[in-house]
C-alpha cells in the first residue's frame, strides 16, 4: 500500500479541516498508510535559523521524505492559506538544495463555512506548491462548504453527495500516485 502523508493546515482543536481530514483518512484506510504530518509546533521561519533547522522541522522533512504522496487540507483565512500552513511549506523548502516537496505527487481539499468553501485558498496553494515541483492533481477539486453535522462524533461523513467526493479523491489520487510518483520500491 502507498504511504500519503496529511497535512492540515490548522492548529485549532475544533478544526473543522482536522475533522475533514480524519474523515479522509477513515475512508482512505483500505487504499492508503497515512501519516498525519504535524506543522503546529514550528518556530516562525527564518533563514538564519533553517542552515540548523529545529527537530520539529527535521522530523516533518524526514516523514515528507519517506511518503508516496501529500494531501493537503486547508482553510481559508483572508482569502488565502493561513500563515500556519505557509510556514511549514516554506520550511520543508530550504536549506535550497534540500526541499522535501519536490517530485511529490499531491492533492488537496479545504472547507469553510462560507459559500467559498476555500477556493481562493487553494488556488493560492497551487500558486505556492507549484514551483516546489510538487506533482499536482488537478482534479477533483474539493471545496467544501461546511455544515454543523458533516462529520459526526464517529468521524464519519453524514452527506453521502460529500462522501462520494472524498472517495472519489482518494480514488483518483491512488491512479495518480501511481502514474506520475516516484516508485520508492
Ligand atoms: C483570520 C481568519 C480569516 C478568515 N478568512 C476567511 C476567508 O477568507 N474565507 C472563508 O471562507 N473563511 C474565512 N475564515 C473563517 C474560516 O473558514 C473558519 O474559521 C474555519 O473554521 C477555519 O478552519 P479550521 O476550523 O479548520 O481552522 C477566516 C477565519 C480566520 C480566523
Amino acid at each position: 500500500m502507498r504511504t500519503i502523508a496529511v497535512i492540515v493546515g490548522s492548529a485549532s482543536r475544533d478544526s473543522i479541516n482536522r475533522r475533514l481530514a480524519n474523515a479522509l483518512m477513515l475512508l482512505g484506510q483500505d487504499r492508503f498508510v497515512f501519516v498525519d504530518v504535524r506543522i503546529d509546533d514550528f518556530p516562525l521561519f527564518n533563514i538564519d535559523l533553517s542552515k540548523e533547522p529545529p527537530a520539529p522541522v527535521l522530523r516533518m522533512k524526514a516523514e515528507i521524505a519517506g511518503v508516496d504522496g501529500v494531501i493537503f487540507t486547508t482553510p481559508e483565512h483572508n482569502r488565502s492559506i493561513p500563515a500556519l500552513l505557509k510556514n511549514a511549506i516554506d520550511w520543508g523548502s530550504r536549506p535550497a538544495g534540500t526541499s522535501c516537496w519536490i517530485g511529490k505527487p499531491t492533492a488537496m481539499l479545504g472547507a469553510s463555512p462560507g459559500q467559498t468553501g476555500t477556493a481562493a485558498a487553494q488556488q493560492h496553494l497551487r500558486n505556492i506548491l507549484s514551483p516546489q515541483q510538487m506533482i499536482m492533481m488537478g482534479q477533483p477539486e474539493l471545496y467544501l462548504h461546511w455544515k454543523a453535522g458533516l462529520v459526526d462524533e464517529a468521524g464519519q461523513v453524514t452527506d453521502e453527495t460529500v462522501k462520494k467526493r472524498l472517495e472519489l479523491l482518494l480514488e483518483r489520487f491512488a491512479v495518480w500516485v501511481e502514474r506520475v510518483g516516484v516508485r520508492s520500491a
